[in-house]
């Protein structure tokens, strides 16, 4: 956990997500307070980290980095408020606290969702680099809309109480957390002004890396700590969900994730940086237990 402790804080990210995200005294309950509530609780900023670190493979992080990182932690919050709610996997906890919707109820819990992702326009407002916008909110929509994040939560609610097979589940799990990954990746080497071939490559290392998180997300929805990983466990197996640990196991599922890995590694070599901070995210997100 160490290194990616020490390069939020060495990055200011968490300083930053709040100048940019944080509502001084909402009213309780309101959709700000909701908005604080659920942005500023424990989340690992892996997203944001994605971003900027991509982006320094290419040049020093700037102003726009941050706006960037802040735009791909709103969906990302978002998109787990939503994943939470009693339509879909009906959590009560996330991130060690009580959901919104047990908070206060449903359509609070998808408004303040729908308000995050609505501030992804306003934070996008305060990108200064006008000329690669467009294909900055062309990758947002590709990655996060209905034919990237959405679409695979599409998949993961469509598999409950079904049997799909090892390819499916890994669609799915590459639509539904991959995609967002891809997205930073992306995003933080087009504000990087990286040459277009590293796109494709990192595009690939996003894929690779999301497979990675989810297949150990569901893991430890299996044999985690709930306490340490601040969400229920066994939530997939409650909504019959499809996941590949439910399928084969955890031990071949962790073959599979040594699969990723390998694969992972040698596409970060091909990177023009040193690697150091892939080669450890690696290693944390493979050993991680929250
Ligand atoms: C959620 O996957 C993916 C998105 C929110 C897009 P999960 O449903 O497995 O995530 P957790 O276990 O609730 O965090
Ligand atoms: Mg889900
Ligand atoms: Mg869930
Ligand atoms: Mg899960």
């Amino acid at each position: 956990m160490n290194l990616i402790n020490d390069e939020i804080s060495r990055l200011d990210i968490e300083k930053k997500l709040n100048t940019n995200l944080f509502f001084d005294s909402p009213e309780n309950l309101s959709i700000e307070w909701g908005m604080n509530y659920i942005t500023f609780s424990q989340s690992k900023r892996i997203r944001p980290l994605l971003l900027l670190e991509s982006n320094l493979i290419f040049s020093d992080i700037d102003e726009d980095s941050y706006v960037l990182a802040s735009a791909v932690e709103l969906i990302h919050t978002y998109s787990l408020v939503h994943d939470d709610l009693p339509c879909m996997d009906d959590d009560e906890l996330r991130r060690g606290k009580k959901t919104l919707h047990v908070i206060k109820n449903e359509a609070y819990g998808l408004l303040v969702g729908d308000a995050l992702l609505t501030k992804v326009f306003g934070v996008l407002s305060g990108y200064s680099k006008k000329e690669k916008l467009n294909g900055v909110l062309r990758y947002i929509h590709e990655k996060a809309g209905e034919k990237g994040m959405i679409y695979g939560q599409v998949l993961d609610m469509e598999a409950e109480n079904k049997k799909i097979g090892i390819e499916n589940i890994l669609k799915l799990n590459h639509n539904k957390t991959g995609k967002l990954l891809e997205l930073c990746l992306i995003l933080g080497a087009i504000n990087g002004n990286a040459e277009n071939r590293f796109l494709d490559m990192l595009e690939e290392l996003g894929c690779y890396i999301g497979h990675i998180f989810q297949l150990q997300d569901d893991i430890l929805d299996i044999a985690g700590d709930k306490e340490l990983m601040g969400k229920k466990t066994g939530s997939d197996e409650t909504n019959n969900k499809s996941s590949i640990p439910l399928l084969i196991g955890i031990e071949k599922t962790r073959q599979i994730i040594e699969k990723f890995r390998v694969d992972a590694l040698k596409l970060i070599d091909r990177l023009p940086s040193n690697g150091a901070f892939f080669r450890g995210l690696l290693e944390f997100l493979i050993n991680r237990e929250k």
